[in-house]
């Protein structure tokens, strides 16, 4: 029963993100991304999308439908917790569509590193929630839809190697709904905050 209904919020949900496709970018539209990415895009995120403050999510080898969605979402004023109004309302506000198809060709094509690795008891805790989910609060395995190794499936989001905090952090706004987004809504809310922290050490600490 769960099965199933997952697996149509799953269709339905790659019909919404599928909404936006990054397209490939022409030359002027990639130089100015580029120009972009490293002289105003890395003070925060880090060179080539490797940031080092847990603050600011990483970005390389993200996918770029994922990134280019995102920053419609943050353009068009939708994806709206506090950090996202404050940081990134105002750097999305004035991107054009080849340029946001641009940058997250960018990010999506620089190599990834392997994150911190945490509390290997945590870890562990984390890696049985990522994989096979929790009966008890019905959520469902995290692998299903972000992929066995957490590199992001489809339009699903890579989360390997992302920084624990930015993940806590996501999954809170998830849970209630300031990051308003009813699959990951549906997720996060069996999820308690001792789960939350375990899920995100995890991840973290993926290749
Ligand atoms: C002053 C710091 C700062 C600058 C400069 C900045 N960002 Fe961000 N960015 C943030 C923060 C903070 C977040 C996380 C927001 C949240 O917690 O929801 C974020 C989130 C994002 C995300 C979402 C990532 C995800 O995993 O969902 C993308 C994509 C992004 N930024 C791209 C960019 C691009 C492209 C630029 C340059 C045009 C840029 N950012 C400039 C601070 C910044
Ligand atoms: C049914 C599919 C599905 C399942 C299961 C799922 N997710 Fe997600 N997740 C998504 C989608 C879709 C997004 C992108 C949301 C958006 O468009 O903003 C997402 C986004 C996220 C993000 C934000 C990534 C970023 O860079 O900001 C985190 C963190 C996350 N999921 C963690 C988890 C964890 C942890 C689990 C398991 C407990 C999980 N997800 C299970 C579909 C799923």
């Amino acid at each position: 029963m769960m099965k199933r209904s997952l697996t149509a919020i799953a269709v339905a949900c790659a019909l919404v993100v599928g909404v936006a496709r990054a397209d490939d970018p022409d030359p002027i539209a990639r130089a100015t991304a580029t120009r972009l990415a490293v002289g105003v895009c890395g003070t925060c995120h880090g060179p080539r999308g490797i940031s080092q403050q847990p603050k600011y999510p990483r970005l390389a080898s993200q996918n770029a439908n994922y990134l280019a969605a995102q920053l419609k979402a943050f353009r068009g004023q939708t994806r709206g917790d506090p950090d996202a109004i404050g940081y990134m309302w105002g750097m999305a506000g004035n991107l054009e569509d080849s340029t946001i198809d641009a940058l997250a060709q960018y990010y999506a094509s620089q190599p990834a590193i392997v994150g911190r690795h945490a509390d290997a008891a945590l870890v562990a805790r984390g890696k049985s929630i990522y994989e096979q989910g929790l009966e008890s609060g019905g959520v469902p395995a995290c692998a299903a839809c972000h992929g066995p190794d957490a590199h992001g499936v489809g339009d699903f989001p890579r989360l390997a190697g992302q920084h624990a905090q930015y993940v806590l952090k996501q999954l809170n706004s998830f849970q209630t709904n300031m990051r308003n987004v009813a699959v990951m809504h549906g997720v996060a809310q069996g999820l308690k905050s001792d789960e939350m922290s375990a899920v995100a050490a995890f991840l973290e600490a993926q290749p």
